[in-house]
């Protein structure tokens, strides 16, 4: 089970360090982008520099024909999927719950559902051929905080982990595992105004005393896609320091 990992929303953020380190592993990476074409390359190129393979690939994770065009362009330049990790995410916007309306749920729920299920349908055909295969969502541990304004997130994360023991049922006779690495609070460029009163005190709350790092969530991933886990399926490891403990 050596073959490609597709990361998606791979330009950025978790995304970026996920790939780079899946790469470091000695998998082809393919690193899903929308709209960040440059960022993309940027990816591709340090994980070349390292010694590593990968090439990127626009498409919306959302929309079910750009999934399944980016699965074909994917297989025909890496070679076929052994891993898949959507981790791609728009906007998360705090809406008070009064005010949320079904189109915020429906804006969530297309990212933590709808995409990992499209390209979930996508992939798991080919791994079932080759004789196994894994999954690694990206969920939050905000999930447990409840954190107020948040609640569409929360509750698309939380589908997002019932979908993910379900699969990890479905899909376990044909050595696919499912898993969920759910992420604390990590600082990427998305929260570089991010008042830093407020990281302090975040800070203060976390037993380990420090922020995580990108890396730190990209080297659970990478143990969950590596052959030490391959009797781990329909787990969550939360990688918070220990912020929040389920
Ligand atoms: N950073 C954190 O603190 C944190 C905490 C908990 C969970 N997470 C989860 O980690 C994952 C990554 O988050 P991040 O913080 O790195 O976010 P980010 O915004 O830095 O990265 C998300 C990427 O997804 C891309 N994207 C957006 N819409 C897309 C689409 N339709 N198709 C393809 N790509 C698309 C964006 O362009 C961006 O590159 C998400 O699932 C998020 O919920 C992050």
């Amino acid at each position: 089970m050596d073959g490609a990992a597709l990361v998606t929303g791979a330009s950025r953020g978790l995304g970026a360090h996920i790939a780079r380190r899946l790469a470091a592993d000695g998998r082809p990476v393919a690193v899903n982008y929308l709209p960040d074409r440059e960022d993309a390359e940027r990816v591709v190129a340090d994980i070349t520099r390292a010694g590593g393979r990968a090439a990127a690939f626009h498409a919306d994770v959302t929309d079910e024909d750009d999934v399944t065009a980016l699965v074909a362009a994917v297989e025909a330049e890496l070679g076929p999927v052994d891993v898949l990790v959507p981790n791609a995410t728009g906007p998360q916007p705090v809406i008070d719950a009064v005010d949320v309306t079904w189109q915020d749920h429906l804006d969530q729920l297309t990212f933590f559902v709808k995409s990992p299920t499209l390209l979930m349908q996508a992939v798991v055909p080919g791994m079932r051929s080759r004789g196994g295969g894994r999954i690694v969502q990206i969920g939050s541990d905000l999930f447990e905080r409840s954190a107020p304004g948040m609640s569409a997130y929360s509750a698309a994360k939380g589908a997002q982990l019932s979908l993910t023991r379900t699969w990890a049922r479905e899909l376990g006779p044909w050595n696919i595992t499912v898993n969920v690495v759910a992420p604390g609070w990590i600082p990427v460029e998305r929260h570089a105004s991010m008042d830093p009163r407020y990281v302090e005190a975040y800070r203060r709350e976390v037993p380990l005393g420090r922020m995580g790092t990108p890396a730190e969530i990209a080297d659970v991933v990478a143990f969950l896609a590596s052959d030490a886990a391959r009797f781990i399926t329909g787990e969550r490891i939360t990688v918070n320091g220990g912020h929040v403990m389920d």
